[in-house]
């Protein structure tokens, strides 16, 4: 492949997400872990199912940095998940140490790559990353609002029993308890979805889709979820390889759109080769920039939790 990708932390995201990118001969992909054998024992796993899969993406594992040298993107998974009754923001001191030490090791040798953040909390740890890397706002963006958008249309899809493919939804805002799904911008064939069920409908699916992260840990007990994060960062690495500048929900370093300034909160943007090209703003209403206020602000206490951490 002409196309690296790496991706740290070989743990329950970043392997799925190395399976998804090479199993769509996107890139040849290099995982990176602390914990020896694990990213070098899943690579070797993924190589040995490729001529069954049929794709010829090189898969490499290490513990050192050496490797990701020339990453066109580097998606950073390293961290740890909640666990039951944890909230996102629980992970921040653990998380943001590990996402500062990683940071500094990516640049070094990959000066021009482009950062995809996963960890969580997601905005704050978009913050460590933007502030470590001294990137170009472009150039760093966290995944979440994929994410929240496609359980918002796996749910819709549910509701009224039609194709995941006919539908299409918007969630803003920071990717915690106070994110914006957005019923007007959420359609099924172009029609939306405001007119298609009723009210109380819509608001069992909207509160749904705000505790997706922490339904499924409920479930799994062990971990949070994984395929559909991996699937939603493939997707953004997929429009970044391919400068696809596909329109997509991502957490963005805002400087005044929305109202909104020096702070990463998911918004629409335009994502090429160049990484960020467009930031869009739709129009909204006052009640849907007062919930997108409030998710700000919420952004804004873990920045300053962020000033008070030794990381
Ligand atoms: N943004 C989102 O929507 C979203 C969705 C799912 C998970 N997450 C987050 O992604 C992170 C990873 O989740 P997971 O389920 O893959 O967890 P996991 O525990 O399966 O994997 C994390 C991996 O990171 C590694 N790691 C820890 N410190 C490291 C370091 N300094 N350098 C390199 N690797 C290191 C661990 O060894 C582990 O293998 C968590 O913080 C989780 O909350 C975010």
């Amino acid at each position: 492949m002409d196309k690296k990708v790496t991706i740290v932390g070989a743990g329950h995201v970043g392997a799925t997400a190395a399976q998804r990118l090479a199993e769509k001969e996107l890139c040849d992909v290099v995982l990176v872990d602390i914990i020896e054998g694990v990213p070098q024992g899943k690579a070797l796993d993924l190589t040995e199912a490729a001529p069954i899969e049929k794709h010829d993406a090189h898969l490499t594992g290490a513990n050192a940095y050496d490797t990701s040298e020339g990453s066109d993107i580097v998606i950073i998974t390293a961290g740890i998940p909640r666990k039951p009754g944890m909230s996102r923001d629980d992970l921040i001191s653990t998380n943001a140490g590990i996402m500062k030490t990683v940071t500094e090791q990516i640049v070094k040798l990959s000066p021009d790559t482009i950062l995809i953040i996963v960890s969580n909390p997601l905005d704050a740890m978009c913050h460590v990353a933007f502030e470590t890397s001294g990137f170009p706002k472009n150039r760093v963006l966290g995944m979440a609002g994929i994410l929240d958008s496609a359980r918002f249309r796996a749910f819709i899809s549910m509701e009224l029993g039609v194709s995941v493919e006919n539908t299409h939804a918007f969630v803003l805002g920071g990717h915690g308890d106070t994110m914006v799904p957005l019923p007007r911008y959420s359609t099924v064939a172009g029609i939306p979805i405001t007119e298609l069920m009723p009210q109380d409908r819509i608001d069992a699916i909207v509160d749904r889709t705000r505790n997706g992260g922490a339904e499924i840990v409920g479930l799994l007990k062990t971990g949070s979820a994984y395929y559909a994060p991996a699937s939603a960062a493939v997707e953004m690495a997929e429009s970044i390889l391919k400068d696809k500048k596909k329109i997509l929900p991502c957490a963005t370093y805002l400087e005044g759109e929305y109202g909104i300034k020096d702070l990463f909160i998911g918004v629409p943007i335009k994502l090429g080769a160049n990484g960020i090209e467009e930031i869009i703003e739709i129009k909204l209403t006052d009640e849907e920039q007062a919930a997108l206020n409030k998710s700000a602000d919420a952004v804004r206490e873990l920045k300053e939790i962020l000033k008070g951490l030794s990381y």
